[in-house]
């Protein structure tokens, strides 16, 4: 077994030295961690950086997040994606203000019982706000510890071996900063692919390295294929409008702004003139459940033949997701 408490020094000693400094960092506040973890979960950290800047000025406290309608939430969250982790922001501000009378539980299980707050955010903050030798484990941690360990079964952060070794490495002197090390390693170097093992601080540590199998750990689980859908979305345009609709309240990418879309979420009901529309090429989209290829299609015309939507001005767009950008930078009513 591998000695967990020389590797938590060893990597304790480079994250110290390393200095990787970001934004949400050394925040005693367990609001700004929370946003932070939240917008990390699917989000990589320079993506992450300004839009936890300008949601933290917008919403700079559960109450102000609480307050605010839940629209302002999805517009900061804008192009960040997944978006059904603002909604859960949002619904979890609501509850702690409401039922917590706005105080944090300061544990780990008590933070779990916060709606949208899984183990690892709940262990994330217990740990980095209120310095309990909790687990984090997220994706970052089940690859560098198995690595580690050179654990060569099939692993999740629910694999019981791989949590008592975490359970062995994470200091009660700063848990916080062992967990951020762990990640700060397995973005810079103990990545997913071609790690730099030459590079890394811990090697001296690392099984997996003394055994040369660094490349098939960790062995996750089969993924379940994804199917593939397809559909077709209409960009009308005219005099520097744009014709959007908004999605339902419920489902996918909820009240989000989009171009017409048919095809790709049921039967189509739409049947395009072929006369009006130009096709502009495949704009392609991946989705947790389904990857999707939709067929753009523009056309520059005053009469909409859409049962619902409304016009909307380039330079005032209201929150649009992902997809509908992507949508819409295919056509020239983007580039016009
Ligand atoms: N990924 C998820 N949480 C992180 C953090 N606190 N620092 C760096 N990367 C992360």
């Amino acid at each position: 077994m591998m000695d967990a408490i020389s590797f938590a020094r060893a990597l304790r000693s480079w994250y110290d030295d390393q200095g990787i400094v970001l934004p949400w960092r050394g925040h005693p506040d367990p609001y700004a961690v929370v946003v932070s973890e939240v917008m990390l979960q699917q989000t990589t950290v320079a993506a992450v950086i300004p839009y936890f800047a300008r949601f933290m000025a917008r919403f700079p406290t559960p109450h102000a997040l609480a307050a605010a309608p839940l629209d302002d939430v999805l517009a900061a969250w804008q192009g960040l994606g997944y978006y059904r982790r603002a909604h859960n922001l949002h619904n979890m501000a609501r509850v702690l203000v409401s039922e917590y009378q706005g105080r944090w539980p300061t544990t780990a299980q008590g933070l779990k019982a916060l709606p949208g707050i899984g183990d690892y955010t709940a262990g994330a903050v217990a740990s980095m706000v209120f310095g309990q030798p909790a687990l984090a484990l997220d994706g970052n941690g089940v690859r560098v510890l198995s690595r580690i360990m050179g654990f060569t079964d099939v692993v999740s952060p629910a694999t019981p071996a791989l949590r008592a070794f975490a359970a062995a490495c994470v200091p009660n002197d700063r848990p916080g900063d062992f967990w951020q090390a762990v990640m700060d390693l397995g973005r810079t170097i103990c990545r997913p692919k071609n790690p730099t093992c030459l590079t890394c601080p811990v090697r001296d540590c690392c099984v997996g390295w003394a055994q040369g199998n660094v490349n098939e750990i960790p062995r996750l689980a089969a993924k379940k294929e994804r199917p593939h859908r397809t559909g077709q979305a209409f960009v009308l345009h005219h005099n520097g409008h744009v014709w959007l609709r908004r999605r339902p309240d419920q489902g996918l990418l909820p009240r989000l702004y989009e171009p017409p879309t048919f095809g790709w979420e049921g039967p189509s009901a739409f049947t395009q003139d072929s006369e009006l529309w130009e096709a502009c090429g495949v704009v392609r989209h991946v989705f947790t459940h389904f990857s999707l290829s939709m067929d753009v299609f523009s056309a520059n015309h005053k009469n909409p033949p859409f049962t619902e939507g409304n016009w909307y001005p380039r330079g005032d767009l209201p929150p649009l997701s992902s997809l509908a950008k992507k949508i819409l930078q295919q056509t020239l009513f983007w580039v016009a």
